[in-house]
């Protein structure tokens, strides 16, 4: 088998323009000795592709990092958009702010620091695209809290479902294994949240995102 990191880079090769700004970004996370944990390339095309398939005007993201997933939803904004975007670490937000400003979009993008759950309890939305990508725990917490600020037909994505198949290892009790399950849990009771998740292998090894729509 061809090792899925470098498929991640033929498909990108063709698929991904070389894009100066977003390599900046990159390397700006590498060099604040972020997590390298960010979406990949083509994850983060994906979340812009939704955004504009949606045509996204309000977008909410819990889990800034660096700003990498947020400069690729950002990006997918007409103009007068906003996306919202909490995270708890102040260095984190840091460099991201200095990311977004750098890519030109800090006039679109509000970083709210803060534990996520005390900033959902102010934001009022409403959002047409819920990206979901902080600490697994609260997953299912943050889907509760964000379902009311979200118009009918709004699309939710939540990262790191699968984390190499250990959400489906009933041996794996590890706590964010355990909220990935509370989340499935919780969709699996909520008929007006028809969800998917889609299994990713690539740079970020064996993974997934769930995909749920906001039903009217
Ligand atoms: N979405 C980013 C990656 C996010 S990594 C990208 O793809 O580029 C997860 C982030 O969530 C980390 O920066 C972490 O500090 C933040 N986080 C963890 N717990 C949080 C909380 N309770 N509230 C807000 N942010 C939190
Ligand atoms: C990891 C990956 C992620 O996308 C994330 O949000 C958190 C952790 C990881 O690979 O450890
Ligand atoms: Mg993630």
């Amino acid at each position: 088998m061809v090792d899925p990191a470098a498929v991640d880079g033929y498909l990108e090769s063709f698929l991904l323009p070389p894009d100066a700004v977003l390599a900046e970004v990159e390397n700006a996370c590498a060099a604040a000795g972020l997590p390298a944990i960010a979406v990949s390339r083509l994850q983060g095309r994906l979340l812009h592709l939704l955004a504009r398939a949606i045509r996204a005007e309000r977008i909410l993201e819990i889990g800034t990092l660096g700003g990498y997933s947020a400069t690729w939803l950002a990006r997918a904004l007409p103009a007068g958009g906003q996306l919202d975007t909490c995270e708890i670490d102040p260095r984190h937000a840091e460099v991201a702010a200095a990311n977004l400003t750098r890519a030109g979009l800090d006039g679109q993008v509000a970083i709210h620091l803060g534990p996520a759950a005390d900033t959902l309890a102010r934001l009022t939305g409403p959002y047409d695209l819920v990206f979901i990508d902080a600490d697994k725990e609260s997953n299912a917490d943050y889907v509760r809290a964000a379902q009311p600020l979200c118009r009918p037909g709004a699309l939710l994505v939540v990262d790191n479902v699968v984390r190499r198949g250990a959400v489906a290892d009933a041996a794996d009790q590890t706590p964010m294994v355990l909220g990935v399950r509370r989340l499935l849990e919780l969709l699996a009771q909520h008929p007006s949240l028809p969800a998917t998740a889609v299994q990713t292998v690539g740079t970020k090894g064996h993974d997934g995102f769930l995909l749920a729509l906001v039903a009217d």
